[in-house]
């Protein structure tokens, strides 16, 4: 069967990666977490001093990006792929508040962003991939056969990613969730650069009222669908 590129966009907490991530194992395609190398970068700003309490030396850290190495490496036991920043597995501290804090400012920088869309786009090149984000349809993968566009309500999200972290064992409270989810869906939506948008051959996916099960049902019929339409 041939291999096509899915691009999987939307707010803050939709569970973009939850579906692309499935999507990726039951078509035995490459899944790229977009949003972690950029959270995989903040990170070193945070560890080298050019990010402190969410405020961004945004020359400092341009200055540091010729030294930053991230990539997404894949495990095949796991069957996921683990953000390594400088050679170093940062999966769990690229969640924290702090960096959530200040990675939509990161992602404002066009020199991180040209570091990382070229990265990117070079993945995609060999297809098979779905890759989630922000700019991934309008921008990264325009050629994506399939481009879905994730919305839901922003209570609904900030519950889940409450019950998300508070499993993962990290404590934060439910009104800093919703706030920087607010926030960073203000700063994703209205910064010049690469802008969340829905692409317009996008199609909506808004899973206020669906489980996981559902969603994935959704997405899998669209993909029967494309792929049968190709092979006719
Ligand atoms: O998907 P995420 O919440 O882990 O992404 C973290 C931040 O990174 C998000 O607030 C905006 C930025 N981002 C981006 O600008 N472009 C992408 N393709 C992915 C993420």
């Amino acid at each position: 069967m041939r291999k096509i590129n899915i691009a999987v966009d939307g707010y803050s907490s939709c569970g973009k990666s939850t579906l692309a991530k499935q999507i990726a194992e039951i078509l035995g395609y490459l899944y790229i977490d977009s949003g972690a190398m950029y959270r995989a970068i903040t990170l070193h700003g945070i560890k080298t001093g050019s990010i402190i309490g969410g405020k961004v030396d945004v020359e400092e850290l341009k200055t540091q990006l010729t030294e930053v190495h991230v990539v997404l490496q894949y495990d095949p036991d796991s069957k996921r792929s683990y953000p390594i920043l400088n050679g170093e597995n940062v999966d769990k501290e690229i969640h924290s508040m702090e960096v959530a804090n200040a990675v939509s400012k990161v992602s404002e920088i066009k020199e991180v962003r040209e570091k990382l869309v070229n990265l990117q786009k070079k993945t995609a090149e060999s297809k098979g991939v779905v890759m989630d984000g922000r700019d991934i349809g309008t921008v990264v993968i325009p050629s994506a056969e399939l481009k879905l566009f994730m919305t839901a309500d922003t209570n609904v999200r900030a519950e889940r990613r409450y019950e998300e972290l508070k499993n993962r064992g990290t404590k934060v409270g439910y009104l800093d969730i919703l706030n920087n989810i607010k926030s960073r869906d203000e700063r994703d939506s209205k910064r010049e650069l690469s802008p969340l948008v829905q692409a317009e051959d996008a199609i909506i996916l808004d899973n206020t009222h669906l489980t996981p099960e559902e969603q994935l049902t959704f997405a899998i019929g669209l993909i029967n669908n494309l792929v049968s339409e190709q092979e006719a």
